[in-house]
């Protein structure tokens, strides 16, 4: 069997809250995400999507358990695992351009080939002849577009994207999941993406997996087979997301939160 990309082995995390109460964020997570996987994690608010999502980034570190990368336990961040936040935190003194080419220069891997390379993404992402404004002059589909963008350009072997899309209108919102959908494809990347949108995970993923209520537990993880044009009408689709609701239903002890998109 090949080696998964990233391996979280028994992992637990607990935060005290300003009280002295333990919160049980995470409890014992077992999950193997490999190479070229677009993968989404759904979950009831506070069932530690987030945490989980930190942990692989190396941004926090697990109580118990490890979390691997290439069979190499993961101790710390690295270029090669990029991060997407929910807001497009872009600086805002610098251009698009700047912003993008930030890590770079950071790595002194800047040069005239990087240069290219990025002209190369903003033209992808609709965003030429904006490459010298500011991200104020950027809406918020823009914005995040151009933090996309700022990840990938480190050629990151896995991009973990935290409700990415959340802050958008409908509209921008099915637009940038055509856009992840199609960056996934040209650039084979390993994705792993939180949502609340229930449409958005089966519209994006091959594997969709569905946290419990806190303490945060791995209830199931669904193989998505739909194939490459997935339309929302579609029976399948529909009875996938049937079953993704009455799982949450469950965990939730009879409560749905009503953020999810259903
Ligand atoms: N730094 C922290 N200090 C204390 N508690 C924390 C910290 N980070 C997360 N928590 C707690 O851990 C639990 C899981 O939080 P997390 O942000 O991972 O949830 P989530 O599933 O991403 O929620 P949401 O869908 O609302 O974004 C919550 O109860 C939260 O209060
Ligand atoms: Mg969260």
């Amino acid at each position: 069997m090949t080696q998964p990309l990233i391996e979280i082995k028994s992992v637990c995390r607990n935060y005290m809250d300003n009280t002295q109460k333990e919160i049980y964020a995470l409890e014992n997570i077992n999950l193997h995400i490999n190479e070229g996987e677009f993968m989404s994690f759904v979950g009831p608010s506070g069932c530690g999507k987030t945490t989980l999502l930190r942990l692989i980034a190396g941004l926090d570190r697990p109580q118990s358990g490890t979390i691997s990368q290439e069979g190499k336990i993961l101790t710390d961040t690295h270029y090669s695992r990029g991060y997407v936040f929910q807001q497009p935190t872009l600086f805002p003194w610098l251009t698009i351009e700047e912003n993008i080419a930030l890590g770079l220069k950071a790595r002194k891997l800047f040069d005239n080939s990087k240069k290219a390379l990025i002209q190369y993404y903003i033209d992808m992402i609709g965003l030429t002849k904006f490459e010298k404004a500011f991200p104020h002059e950027l809406s918020g589909g823009m914005a995040q577009r151009a933090a996309i963008v700022r990840a990938l350009i480190n050629d990151p072997k896995i991009l973990l994207l935290d409700e990415p899309l959340a802050a958008l209108d409908a509209f921008a919102r099915i637009d940038l999941q055509k856009l992840l959908l199609f960056i996934w494809h040209k650039t084979k990347k390993t994705m792993v993406m939180v949502t609340h949108d229930i449409d958005e995970a089966i519209f994006l993923s091959q594997q969709i997996v569905v946290m419990s209520d806190r303490p945060g537990k791995i209830i199931e993880i669904l193989d998505i087979n739909l194939g490459k044009d997935r339309k929302r009408s579609d029976h399948k689709f529909i009875a996938i997301k049937d079953k993704i609701i009455s799982k949450l239903k469950l965990s939730s002890h009879n409560r749905i939160e009503p953020e999810y998109v259903i």
